[in-house]
């Protein structure tokens, strides 16, 4: 198998899947703040689904893209777009572990200690927010990479 396309299949794959998890995220933190007492949700599903998978397909992506430069002839080597592609994939990857992980939690704990609804829908909306944030960054990412040669 060539290292190569080998490196780029696995790169995209992972790329494509940080992005999946993104998708409805705000949805998901909104009904987790709306859900009754009845049908409460452990919030560890979503802190699990959310927090640590999201952070596995970014570094995943980082990951397989190091490689493909590694053979492609490296950092100096490579146009500007990927570069920039590559900071910002490292943004991307500091909302996910900051506001958005944190927003989880904050979320989960407000809920327990019964703040008000209102308030707790504020939250959520604030993590749809910064899913939103990530979804336009990682098209920007992907046009750099797309658009490398221009
Ligand atoms: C959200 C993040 C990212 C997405 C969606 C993404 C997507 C892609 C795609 C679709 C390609 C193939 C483009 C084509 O051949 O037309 C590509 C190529 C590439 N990516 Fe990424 N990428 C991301 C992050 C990164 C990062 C963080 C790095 C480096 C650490 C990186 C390094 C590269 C390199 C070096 C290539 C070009 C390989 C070549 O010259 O053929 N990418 N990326």
């Amino acid at each position: 198998m060539d290292p190569y396309l080998a490196a780029r299949f696995v790169h995209i794959l992972f790329a494509a899947l940080w992005f999946g998890l993104t998708i409805g995220g705000g949805q998901k933190a909104l009904l987790f703040a709306r859900e009754g007492l009845d049908q409460r949700t452990d919030p560890k599903t979503f802190l699990l689904k959310n927090g640590i998978l999201g952070a596995f397909a970014g570094f995943a992506t980082l990951a397989a893209g190091t490689w493909l430069m590694s053979q492609t002839g490296g950092w100096e080597d490579q146009p500007t777009p990927i570069h920039v592609g590559a900071y910002l994939a490292i943004v991307m990857f500091v909302i996910g572990a900051l506001p958005i992980s944190m927003g989880w939690k904050k979320l989960a704990r407000s809920r327990s200690n019964g703040v008000a609804q209102t308030e707790l829908e504020a939250i959520a909306r604030r993590i749809g927010l910064w899913e939103r944030a990530l979804q336009l960054l990682w098209i920007s990412t992907l046009a750099t990479m797309v658009f490398r040669h221009i």
